[in-house]
Protein backbone atom coordinates (compact mmCIF):
# COMPACT_ATOMS: atom_id res chain seq x y z
CA UNK A 1 0.00 0.00 0.00
CA UNK A 2 1.35 3.50 -1.01
CA UNK A 3 2.56 5.34 1.97
CA UNK A 4 0.09 8.48 2.14
CA UNK A 5 2.70 10.20 3.47
CA UNK A 6 5.16 9.85 0.13
CA UNK A 7 8.61 11.84 0.18
CA UNK A 8 10.24 12.26 2.93
CA UNK A 9 12.53 13.87 5.25
CA UNK A 10 14.55 11.71 7.74
CA UNK A 11 11.95 11.10 10.04
CA UNK A 12 12.73 11.00 14.01
CA UNK A 13 11.93 7.38 14.58
CA UNK A 14 10.52 7.61 18.09
CA UNK A 15 9.67 5.20 20.30
CA UNK A 16 6.62 7.35 21.87
CA UNK A 17 2.83 6.48 23.30
CA UNK A 18 -0.33 7.60 21.70
CA UNK A 19 -0.93 11.09 21.06
CA UNK A 20 -4.45 11.44 22.49
CA UNK A 21 -4.28 9.56 25.24
CA UNK A 22 -1.39 11.28 26.72
CA UNK A 23 -2.92 15.07 26.02
CA UNK A 24 -5.53 13.66 28.75
CA UNK A 25 -3.14 11.91 31.02
CA UNK A 26 0.22 14.57 32.10
CA UNK A 27 1.66 11.94 34.20
CA UNK A 28 4.99 13.37 34.78
CA UNK A 29 7.11 10.11 33.72
CA UNK A 30 5.64 9.43 30.64
CA UNK A 31 7.24 9.47 27.31
CA UNK A 32 6.41 12.22 25.15
CA UNK A 33 3.39 11.44 22.32
CA UNK A 34 4.48 11.38 18.30
CA UNK A 35 2.81 14.74 18.34
CA UNK A 36 4.24 16.11 21.27
CA UNK A 37 7.81 15.06 19.99
CA UNK A 38 7.40 17.20 17.53
CA UNK A 39 6.13 19.89 19.32
CA UNK A 40 2.48 19.79 19.46
CA UNK A 41 0.11 19.99 22.46
CA UNK A 42 -3.25 18.21 21.81
CA UNK A 43 -6.49 20.67 22.70
CA UNK A 44 -10.08 20.17 22.25
CA UNK A 45 -11.75 18.56 19.10
CA UNK A 46 -12.65 21.22 16.80
CA UNK A 47 -14.05 19.24 14.15
CA UNK A 48 -15.36 15.63 13.53
CA UNK A 49 -14.98 14.78 9.75
CA UNK A 50 -16.37 11.69 7.70
CA UNK A 51 -13.30 9.67 9.33
CA UNK A 52 -10.70 12.74 10.41
CA UNK A 53 -11.04 14.24 13.66
CA UNK A 54 -9.95 17.60 13.73
CA UNK A 55 -7.98 18.80 16.95
CA UNK A 56 -6.78 21.82 17.76
CA UNK A 57 -3.22 22.16 19.08
CA UNK A 58 -0.27 24.57 20.55
CA UNK A 59 2.93 24.68 18.55
CA UNK A 60 6.33 26.68 19.13
CA UNK A 61 7.28 26.10 16.09
CA UNK A 62 4.23 27.58 14.60
CA UNK A 63 4.13 30.76 16.70
CA UNK A 64 0.66 29.67 18.06
CA UNK A 65 -2.18 27.74 17.39
CA UNK A 66 -2.98 25.38 14.65
CA UNK A 67 -5.37 22.33 13.56
CA UNK A 68 -4.69 18.55 12.87
CA UNK A 69 -6.68 16.62 10.93
CA UNK A 70 -5.96 12.95 12.83
CA UNK A 71 -6.70 10.26 10.17
CA UNK A 72 -6.93 6.43 11.37
CA UNK A 73 -5.33 4.17 9.66
CA UNK A 74 -7.66 1.10 11.39
CA UNK A 75 -10.81 2.72 10.58
CA UNK A 76 -10.07 5.38 7.14
CA UNK A 77 -11.79 3.13 4.15
CA UNK A 78 -8.80 1.72 1.88
CA UNK A 79 -9.46 3.78 -0.91
CA UNK A 80 -9.53 7.13 0.90
CA UNK A 81 -5.88 5.97 2.66
CA UNK A 82 -4.36 4.72 -0.75
CA UNK A 83 -5.94 7.34 -3.07
CA UNK A 84 -7.29 10.25 -1.53
CA UNK A 85 -5.44 10.88 1.45
CA UNK A 86 -1.63 10.70 -0.64
CA UNK A 87 -3.39 12.84 -2.86
CA UNK A 88 -4.51 15.17 -0.50
CA UNK A 89 -0.97 15.74 1.34
CA UNK A 90 0.86 16.19 -2.41
CA UNK A 91 -1.47 18.86 -3.31
CA UNK A 92 -1.48 21.28 -0.80
CA UNK A 93 2.32 20.76 -0.06
CA UNK A 94 2.78 22.78 -3.23
CA UNK A 95 0.01 25.62 -2.25
CA UNK A 96 0.51 28.99 -0.31
CA UNK A 97 -2.48 31.62 -0.72
CA UNK A 98 -3.69 34.12 1.94
CA UNK A 99 -7.55 32.47 1.20
CA UNK A 100 -6.05 28.68 1.87
CA UNK A 101 -5.32 27.02 4.97
CA UNK A 102 -1.85 27.06 5.18
CA UNK A 103 -0.02 22.96 5.30
CA UNK A 104 2.39 23.15 7.84
CA UNK A 105 3.42 19.18 8.14
CA UNK A 106 2.29 16.09 7.47
CA UNK A 107 3.21 12.84 9.97
CA UNK A 108 2.65 9.27 9.40
CA UNK A 109 3.00 7.04 12.12
CA UNK A 110 2.52 3.42 12.11
CA UNK A 111 -1.23 4.19 13.74
CA UNK A 112 -2.26 7.59 11.99
CA UNK A 113 -1.87 10.04 9.91
CA UNK A 114 -1.84 13.45 11.01
CA UNK A 115 -1.75 16.70 8.81
CA UNK A 116 -0.59 19.97 10.46
CA UNK A 117 -2.46 22.89 9.25
CA UNK A 118 -3.23 26.73 10.11
CA UNK A 119 -6.02 27.24 12.18
CA UNK A 120 -9.01 28.95 11.21
CA UNK A 121 -10.79 30.14 14.08
CA UNK A 122 -13.83 31.70 13.36
CA UNK A 123 -15.37 27.91 12.16
CA UNK A 124 -16.87 27.68 8.48
CA UNK A 125 -18.95 29.19 6.18
CA UNK A 126 -22.05 27.31 6.59
CA UNK A 127 -21.97 27.93 10.82
CA UNK A 128 -22.30 31.35 9.76
CA UNK A 129 -25.50 31.44 7.31
CA UNK A 130 -26.93 29.01 10.22
CA UNK A 131 -26.22 31.68 12.71
CA UNK A 132 -27.03 34.48 10.41
CA UNK A 133 -29.27 33.24 7.98
CA UNK A 134 -27.91 34.97 5.44
CA UNK A 135 -25.23 37.21 4.50
CA UNK A 136 -25.43 40.53 2.89
CA UNK A 137 -24.38 41.36 -0.93
CA UNK A 138 -21.51 43.74 0.24
CA UNK A 139 -19.82 40.52 2.48
CA UNK A 140 -20.74 37.57 0.29
CA UNK A 141 -18.99 39.67 -2.46
CA UNK A 142 -15.75 40.14 -0.08
CA UNK A 143 -15.95 36.02 0.39
CA UNK A 144 -16.82 35.35 -3.24
CA UNK A 145 -14.16 37.36 -3.83
CA UNK A 146 -11.44 35.69 -1.52
CA UNK A 147 -13.12 32.04 -2.87
CA UNK A 148 -12.61 33.06 -6.37
CA UNK A 149 -8.79 33.92 -6.12
CA UNK A 150 -8.20 30.73 -4.09
CA UNK A 151 -9.51 28.50 -6.87
CA UNK A 152 -8.45 30.81 -9.17
CA UNK A 153 -4.61 30.21 -7.77
CA UNK A 154 -5.15 26.40 -7.77
CA UNK A 155 -6.04 26.13 -10.83
CA UNK A 156 -3.16 28.45 -12.21
CA UNK A 157 -1.34 25.46 -10.49
CA UNK A 158 -3.12 22.83 -11.74
CA UNK A 159 -5.18 22.06 -8.92
CA UNK A 160 -8.67 21.71 -8.89
CA UNK A 161 -10.46 21.10 -5.20
CA UNK A 162 -13.68 18.78 -6.32
CA UNK A 163 -15.50 19.48 -2.77
CA UNK A 164 -16.07 23.61 -2.71
CA UNK A 165 -18.68 23.80 -0.21
CA UNK A 166 -19.90 26.53 2.47
CA UNK A 167 -18.50 23.77 5.36
CA UNK A 168 -14.90 23.48 3.49
CA UNK A 169 -14.85 27.47 3.53
CA UNK A 170 -13.58 28.30 7.19
CA UNK A 171 -12.71 31.97 8.31
CA UNK A 172 -9.21 32.89 9.69
CA UNK A 173 -9.28 35.79 12.96
CA UNK A 174 -10.11 38.72 10.70
CA UNK A 175 -12.64 36.51 8.82
CA UNK A 176 -10.94 35.68 5.60
CA UNK A 177 -12.10 32.89 3.68
CA UNK A 178 -9.84 29.83 3.87
CA UNK A 179 -10.12 27.07 1.50
CA UNK A 180 -9.64 23.73 3.23
CA UNK A 181 -10.07 20.19 2.81
CA UNK A 182 -8.13 19.07 -0.28
CA UNK A 183 -9.48 15.57 0.51
CA UNK A 184 -10.79 15.37 -3.30
CA UNK A 185 -7.79 17.68 -4.61
CA UNK A 186 -5.57 16.51 -7.85
CA UNK A 187 -2.82 18.23 -9.09
CA UNK A 188 -1.36 18.18 -12.52
CA UNK A 189 -4.37 19.05 -14.06
CA UNK A 190 -3.41 22.21 -16.38
CA UNK A 191 -4.21 21.63 -19.85
CA UNK A 192 -1.46 19.79 -21.58
CA UNK A 193 -0.72 21.57 -25.45
CA UNK A 194 -4.11 22.64 -25.57
CA UNK A 195 -5.82 19.30 -24.14
CA UNK A 196 -7.88 19.96 -21.26
CA UNK A 197 -7.80 16.86 -18.81
CA UNK A 198 -10.85 15.26 -18.22
CA UNK A 199 -11.72 13.76 -14.69
CA UNK A 200 -14.04 10.29 -13.96
CA UNK A 201 -13.82 10.43 -10.48
CA UNK A 202 -16.98 11.50 -9.54
CA UNK A 203 -16.51 13.18 -6.16
CA UNK A 204 -17.96 15.98 -4.11
CA UNK A 205 -21.34 16.14 -2.72
CA UNK A 206 -24.73 16.40 -5.13
CA UNK A 207 -25.93 19.34 -3.82
CA UNK A 208 -22.92 21.38 -5.24
CA UNK A 209 -22.33 19.07 -8.08
CA UNK A 210 -22.51 20.78 -12.09
CA UNK A 211 -24.53 18.66 -14.33
CA UNK A 212 -22.08 17.31 -16.03
CA UNK A 213 -21.05 15.52 -13.31
CA UNK A 214 -24.47 13.92 -12.21
CA UNK A 215 -24.83 12.96 -15.64
CA UNK A 216 -21.68 11.15 -15.19
CA UNK A 217 -20.02 12.32 -18.03
CA UNK A 218 -15.88 12.64 -17.83
CA UNK A 219 -15.59 16.58 -16.82
CA UNK A 220 -13.75 19.25 -16.53
CA UNK A 221 -12.96 19.98 -13.11
CA UNK A 222 -12.25 23.53 -13.58
CA UNK A 223 -15.75 24.25 -14.51
CA UNK A 224 -17.23 21.72 -11.66
CA UNK A 225 -15.37 23.92 -9.52
CA UNK A 226 -16.72 27.12 -11.05
CA UNK A 227 -20.38 25.86 -10.66
CA UNK A 228 -19.55 24.82 -6.98
CA UNK A 229 -18.76 28.04 -6.20
CA UNK A 230 -22.10 29.16 -7.82
CA UNK A 231 -23.82 27.40 -5.42
CA UNK A 232 -21.93 28.63 -2.79
CA UNK A 233 -22.82 31.97 -3.60
CA UNK A 234 -26.57 31.20 -4.16
CA UNK A 235 -26.32 30.31 -0.42
CA UNK A 236 -24.50 32.84 0.76
CA UNK A 237 -27.26 35.52 -0.39
CA UNK A 238 -30.39 32.93 -0.36
CA UNK A 239 -29.44 31.24 3.27
CA UNK A 240 -30.30 28.50 1.41
CA UNK A 241 -29.20 25.62 -1.24
CA UNK A 242 -30.54 26.09 -5.15
CA UNK A 243 -31.24 21.96 -5.96
CA UNK A 244 -32.60 19.96 -3.38
CA UNK A 245 -30.89 17.22 -3.65
CA UNK A 246 -32.94 14.36 -1.51
CA UNK A 247 -34.13 13.18 -4.98
CA UNK A 248 -31.38 12.27 -7.76
CA UNK A 249 -34.21 12.53 -10.53
CA UNK A 250 -35.57 15.89 -9.04
CA UNK A 251 -31.34 17.40 -8.87
CA UNK A 252 -30.90 16.60 -12.64
CA UNK A 253 -34.02 18.57 -13.73
CA UNK A 254 -33.61 21.22 -11.45
CA UNK A 255 -29.60 22.08 -12.57
CA UNK A 256 -30.52 21.51 -16.62
CA UNK A 257 -33.22 24.60 -16.01
CA UNK A 258 -33.07 27.90 -15.02
CA UNK A 259 -32.08 28.83 -11.42
CA UNK A 260 -35.26 29.33 -8.96
CA UNK A 261 -34.75 32.34 -6.87
CA UNK A 262 -36.88 32.60 -3.48
CA UNK A 263 -38.76 35.86 -3.39
CA UNK A 264 -36.71 36.63 -0.04
CA UNK A 265 -34.65 38.04 0.46
CA UNK A 266 -34.35 40.65 -1.82
CA UNK A 267 -31.17 40.43 -4.08
CA UNK A 268 -29.97 42.66 -6.49
CA UNK A 269 -30.46 41.67 -10.23
CA UNK A 270 -26.68 42.23 -10.66
CA UNK A 271 -26.09 39.14 -8.30
CA UNK A 272 -28.65 36.61 -9.69
CA UNK A 273 -27.56 37.59 -13.06
CA UNK A 274 -24.05 36.26 -11.68
CA UNK A 275 -25.35 33.77 -10.32
CA UNK A 276 -27.44 32.67 -13.56
CA UNK A 277 -23.91 32.81 -15.41
CA UNK A 278 -22.45 30.35 -13.29
CA UNK A 279 -25.03 27.75 -12.81
CA UNK A 280 -25.08 27.38 -16.36
CA UNK A 281 -24.89 24.16 -18.83
CA UNK A 282 -21.20 23.94 -19.38
CA UNK A 283 -21.44 25.25 -22.59
CA UNK A 284 -22.05 28.88 -21.60
CA UNK A 285 -20.86 28.56 -17.96
CA UNK A 286 -18.94 31.61 -17.23
CA UNK A 287 -15.16 31.76 -16.79
CA UNK A 288 -13.00 32.71 -13.80
CA UNK A 289 -11.86 35.86 -15.92
CA UNK A 290 -15.08 36.62 -16.83
CA UNK A 291 -16.10 36.32 -13.37
CA UNK A 292 -13.59 39.09 -12.63
CA UNK A 293 -15.19 41.16 -14.92
CA UNK A 294 -18.84 40.66 -13.96
CA UNK A 295 -20.79 44.02 -12.79
CA UNK A 296 -21.62 42.78 -9.36
CA UNK A 297 -18.25 40.72 -8.36
CA UNK A 298 -16.26 43.96 -9.36
CA UNK A 299 -18.67 46.38 -8.24
CA UNK A 300 -16.49 49.17 -5.99
CA UNK A 301 -18.40 49.63 -2.96
CA UNK A 302 -16.34 52.46 -1.78
CA UNK A 303 -17.74 54.35 -5.21
CA UNK A 304 -21.19 53.18 -4.04
CA UNK A 305 -22.82 56.96 -3.69
CA UNK A 306 -22.57 57.49 -7.52
CA UNK A 307 -25.37 57.58 -9.34
CA UNK A 308 -23.66 55.81 -11.95
CA UNK A 309 -22.46 52.67 -10.29
CA UNK A 310 -26.13 52.35 -8.58
CA UNK A 311 -27.11 51.08 -12.33
CA UNK A 312 -24.51 48.42 -11.90
CA UNK A 313 -28.02 46.05 -12.95
CA UNK A 314 -27.36 43.84 -15.96
CA UNK A 315 -29.45 42.42 -18.25
CA UNK A 316 -29.98 38.69 -17.53
CA UNK A 317 -28.41 36.36 -19.84
CA UNK A 318 -31.34 34.69 -21.88
CA UNK A 319 -29.76 30.92 -21.69
CA UNK A 320 -31.51 28.61 -22.94
CA UNK A 321 -31.21 25.93 -20.87
CA UNK A 322 -33.84 22.98 -21.70
CA UNK A 323 -33.68 19.40 -20.45
CA UNK A 324 -31.73 17.67 -22.94
CA UNK A 325 -31.88 14.15 -21.33
CA UNK A 326 -35.10 12.44 -19.82
CA UNK A 327 -33.88 11.90 -16.07
CA UNK A 328 -35.71 8.86 -15.70
CA UNK A 329 -33.03 7.37 -18.35
CA UNK A 330 -29.91 8.66 -16.77
CA UNK A 331 -28.34 6.26 -14.47
CA UNK A 332 -26.85 8.23 -11.24
CA UNK A 333 -23.32 8.14 -11.14
CA UNK A 334 -21.38 6.54 -8.26
CA UNK A 335 -20.69 10.12 -6.99
CA UNK A 336 -17.94 9.64 -4.36
CA UNK A 337 -18.93 11.30 -1.14
CA UNK A 338 -17.31 11.28 1.81
CA UNK A 339 -19.95 9.19 3.63
CA UNK A 340 -19.92 7.01 0.49
CA UNK A 341 -16.14 6.12 1.10
CA UNK A 342 -17.33 5.68 4.56
CA UNK A 343 -19.35 3.48 4.14
CA UNK A 344 -16.99 1.10 2.65
CA UNK A 345 -15.35 1.33 5.37
CA UNK A 346 -13.99 -1.53 6.79
CA UNK A 347 -11.71 -2.20 9.97
CA UNK A 348 -8.96 -3.41 8.98
CA UNK A 349 -7.27 -5.76 11.40
CA UNK A 350 -7.50 -5.48 14.96
CA UNK A 351 -8.94 -2.19 15.79
CA UNK A 352 -6.54 -0.47 17.89
CA UNK A 353 -7.61 2.42 20.83
CA UNK A 354 -5.95 5.44 21.30
CA UNK A 355 -3.70 3.35 24.50
CA UNK A 356 -1.45 1.81 21.75
CA UNK A 357 2.07 2.69 21.05
CA UNK A 358 2.54 4.13 17.76
CA UNK A 359 5.63 5.21 16.01
CA UNK A 360 6.88 8.34 13.36
CA UNK A 361 6.88 6.25 10.17
CA UNK A 362 7.36 9.64 8.31
CA UNK A 363 7.17 13.18 8.14
CA UNK A 364 6.55 15.68 5.18
CA UNK A 365 6.65 19.57 5.24
CA UNK A 366 5.80 22.32 2.40
CA UNK A 367 7.60 22.53 -0.51
CA UNK A 368 10.00 25.38 0.01
CA UNK A 369 9.78 25.46 3.52
CA UNK A 370 13.72 24.98 4.64
CA UNK A 371 13.66 28.59 2.51
CA UNK A 372 14.20 31.83 4.71
CA UNK A 373 10.83 33.38 3.94
CA UNK A 374 9.18 30.01 6.00
CA UNK A 375 11.46 30.71 9.02
CA UNK A 376 10.05 33.27 10.54
CA UNK A 377 7.45 31.26 11.78
CA UNK A 378 10.01 29.13 13.40
CA UNK A 379 11.92 30.46 16.22
N1 LIG B 1 -7.69 24.35 9.77
C1 LIG B 1 -8.84 24.26 10.43
N2 LIG B 1 -9.21 25.20 11.32
C2 LIG B 1 -10.38 25.09 11.99
N3 LIG B 1 -11.27 24.10 11.82
C3 LIG B 1 -10.96 23.13 10.94
C4 LIG B 1 -9.74 23.16 10.20
N4 LIG B 1 -9.72 22.08 9.39
C5 LIG B 1 -10.86 21.41 9.61
N5 LIG B 1 -11.61 22.03 10.54
C6 LIG B 1 -12.94 21.57 11.02
O1 LIG B 1 -13.04 20.17 10.88
C7 LIG B 1 -14.05 19.81 9.93
C8 LIG B 1 -13.62 18.60 9.11
O2 LIG B 1 -12.40 18.87 8.43
P1 LIG B 1 -12.22 18.53 6.88
O3 LIG B 1 -10.79 18.74 6.51
O4 LIG B 1 -13.20 19.31 6.08
O5 LIG B 1 -12.52 16.98 6.87
P2 LIG B 1 -13.56 16.08 6.09
O6 LIG B 1 -12.78 15.48 5.01
O7 LIG B 1 -14.01 15.07 7.05
O8 LIG B 1 -14.68 16.96 5.58
C9 LIG B 1 -14.26 21.07 9.10
O9 LIG B 1 -15.53 21.13 8.52
C10 LIG B 1 -14.03 22.16 10.14
O10 LIG B 1 -15.17 22.34 10.94
MG1 LIG C 1 -14.76 18.84 4.77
Amino acid sequence: MPSPVSSLHQPPVADVTNASQAAADPAKDKKPTVLESHGYILGKTIGNGSYATVRMAKSERHGGNVAIKIVSKFSAPADYLKKFLPREIEVVKGLRHSNLIRFLQAIETTHRVYIIMEYAENGSLLDIIRKDQCIDESRSRKWFRQLVNAIDYCHERGVVHRDVKCENLLMDDGWNVKLSDFGFARGHMRPKSGQAILSETYCGSYAYASPEILRGIPYQPQYADIWSMGVVLFAMVFGRLPFDDSNYKELIKQVSSKVVFPKEPKISVSCKSLINKILAPLKSRIRISGIRTDGWFAYDEDQAGSSKDRKSVVSEPDDERKLSVDPDTIVPPDLITKQQLESKSRPRGPRRDSTDEEETVKTEEPHGSDTKSDDNKRK
